[in-house]
C-alpha cells in the first residue's frame, strides 16, 4: 500500500481522545457558544450605553473567534480532532442563551454567566494538562483564563 492510500484508509479513524484533547474540546465548544452571544449581543444592544457596548462586545467576538481557533488546533496538534456544526458546539457548551430584544443589563449578565462557566471549564482542563506535564497546553490554557477574567472584571463593573 503506497503511503497516500494508506493515509487515505486512515483518514477519519480516530483514536480514543485523551482526556485532555476532551477538554480542549469542551472549552472549544464554550469559547464558540460564548462568540456567538457575544456577536448577538453586538447587533441588538441599544440605548446609552450603546456605543460603548457595541465596542466591547464586538472586542470580544474578535478575540474568541481567533481562541477557537488557536484551541481546536491544539487539540489536533494533540492527534485528536475538533468538535465543529452549530449544534454539536451549542449543545456540548450548554449555555443560557439571551433572547433579544433585552436591557443592557441582562445581554451583560448572559455573558458574565458564560464567561464564568467558560472559566470554570478552563480551569480543569488546565489544572490537568499541568497534571500531564503538557505546557502547552496549559500555557495556552492560562492565557485564556486571564482573558476570561479580565472580561469578567469589566462586564461586572457595568453591572455595579
Ligand atoms: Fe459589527
Amino acid at each position: 500500500m503506497s503511503s497516500i492510500t494508506k493515509a487515505k484508509s486512515n483518514a477519519g479513524k480516530a483514536k480514543a481522545p485523551s482526556r485532555i484533547a476532551q477538554g480542549l474540546n469542551q472549552v472549544l465548544a464554550d469559547t464558540y457558544a460564548l462568540m456567538a452571544m457575544s456577536h448577538h449581543a453586538h447587533w441588538n444592544i441599544e440605548g446609552d450605553g450603546f456605543f460603548a457596548l457595541h465596542a466591547a462586545f464586538e472586542e470580544q467576538y474578535t478575540n474568541l473567534f481567533q481562541a477557537a481557533d488557536e484551541i481546536a488546533e491544539r487539540a489536533r496538534a494533540l492527534d485528536a480532532y475538533a468538535v465543529g456544526g452549530l449544534k454539536a458546539m451549542a449543545k456540548m457548551a450548554n449555555m443560557d442563551e439571551m433572547e433579544a430584544p433585552a436591557p443592557q443589563k441582562d445581554y451583560v449578565a448572559a455573558l458574565v454567566e458564560a464567561n464564568e462557566k467558560t472559566v470554570k471549564d478552563l480551569r480543569k482542563v488546565k489544572d490537568l494538562a499541568g497534571d500531564e506535564g503538557d505546557s502547552e497546553t496549559e500555557d495556552l490554557l492560562i492565557a485564556r483564563i486571564q482573558y476570561h477574567e479580565k472580561t469578567l472584571w469589566m462586564l461586572k463593573s457595568y453591572l455595579k
